[in-house]
């Protein structure tokens, strides 16, 4: 077991990485905890046993589902079972499951105890860690707020009292799942130059871990570094909405990353040899797609993109490569932006 130490004050906490990690759960709930509420999805494949008398809440699968709707059910089953503010909600699966979870656990008596137990490789690295939780509203006609989906509009920082990663649930995992962490981890690649794919998977998900918690306790609250972990997804969020999601977030991220490197070069900030090393990593060493879906209308992406919530004044937000490495750059032009778009083949 490997155990990586997020750094926060108070509110530092573990993350165990490891096969069978879940025998651990019962010791990371707080010792106040009477009772659990369990948040998990149909199908996810690993049973936990918190130790402690528990109650399972699913909650449905897909976007559509991560609502205040969704919330408000959670919180009205964890009134059924008097989960009180002493008590621990767990989530079990994968970035959805611990953002809505998170979420009401947060919410729940202005703020209860939430242990994640992630069963995604994106969990792992990813979701799980770092406290961001939320769901979507979509804000039909106003600008801004439905061009996205309304990702994540709504939502609180709220770390957890510890993260569990059981590799066990990765060998259940379908490719597309495996693809979609992959895509995250092409991301750390770029942040620190590490050569993940050449570590046991233990090791690889623990570094990913470690990289995430050294920007979170930095940057808690993202006024700063942890934008870095945007690296790739302002493009990445316009195709999961363009596609209409049939296009899962770590293979659109894939496709980000090349493309904020065709961007970076165009701006003058990378070399066209980085951008090749860009395709060699995304493609050649992380066997991800990274030509945009066919067919896909790059004015409508530009469009998009101009609705990140990231964007910061005029022109267009993107986290970029450059001589100093990834950093976050302002006021790109939609014609750049359009003409980086155009340079990569669909
Ligand atoms: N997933 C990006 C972050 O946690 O900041």
């Amino acid at each position: 077991m490997i155990t990586i130490r997020v750094p926060l004050d108070g509110r530092s906490y573990d993350v165990f990485v490891g096969h069978g990690a879940r025998s651990e759960l019962s010791a990371m709930l707080p010792s106040t905890a009477r009772r659990v509420a369990v948040v998990t999805q149909s199908g996810i494949p690993l049973e936990v046993d918190p130790g402690l008398p528990f109650e399972c809440f699913e909650i449905g699968h897909g976007e559509e589902h991560k609502t205040l709707h969704t919330v408000e059910t959670l919180c009205r089953g964890f009134a059924s079972i008097g989960l009180t503010r002493n008590d621990v909600v767990v989530s079990v699966g994968g970035g959805m499951v611990s953002d809505v979870a998170g979420f009401a656990a947060a919410s729940w008596h202005r703020g209860v105890a939430v242990v994640h137990v992630s069963t995604t490789l994106l969990g792992m690295v990813d979701a799980a860690i770092g406290g961001k939780t939320g769901v979507n509203l979509p804000v039909a006609g106003v600008d801004g707020l439905d061009k996205l989906g309304g990702k994540n509009l709504i939502g609180a920082y709220w770390q957890p009292s510890g993260v569990i990663c059981d590799l066990d649930a990765l060998a259940t995992l379908p490719p597309r799942e495996l693809r979609c962490g992959r895509g995250e981890m092409a991301k750390y690649h770029f942040l620190t130059g590490d050569d993940l794919l050449t570590m046991s998977e233990a090791e690889r998900i623990a570094r990913c871990v470690q990289i995430k918690a050294d920007i979170v306790a930095d940057d808690e609250r993202e006024s700063g570094r942890r934008a870095l972990l945007n690296y790739g997804h302002t493009l990445a969020h316009a195709l999961e909405t363009e596609t209409g999601h049939s296009l899962a977030h770590g293979e659109a991220v894939a496709i980000g990353l090349v493309y904020a490197a065709h961007l970076a070069h165009r701006l003058g900030r990378i070399s066209r040899e980085r951008v090749q090393r860009h395709y060699d990593v995304v493609r050649g060493i992380y066997e991800l797609a990274t030509d945009l879906p066919e067919g896909i209308s790059r004015e409508r992406l530009v469009h998009l993109m101009g609705f990140d919530k990231k964007v910061l004044g005029d022109g267009l937000t993107f986290v970029l490569d450059g001589p100093s490495g990834v950093e976050v750059v302002a006021g790109v032009s939609a014609a750049d932006a359009f003409a980086a778009l155009r340079e990569m083949p669909a």
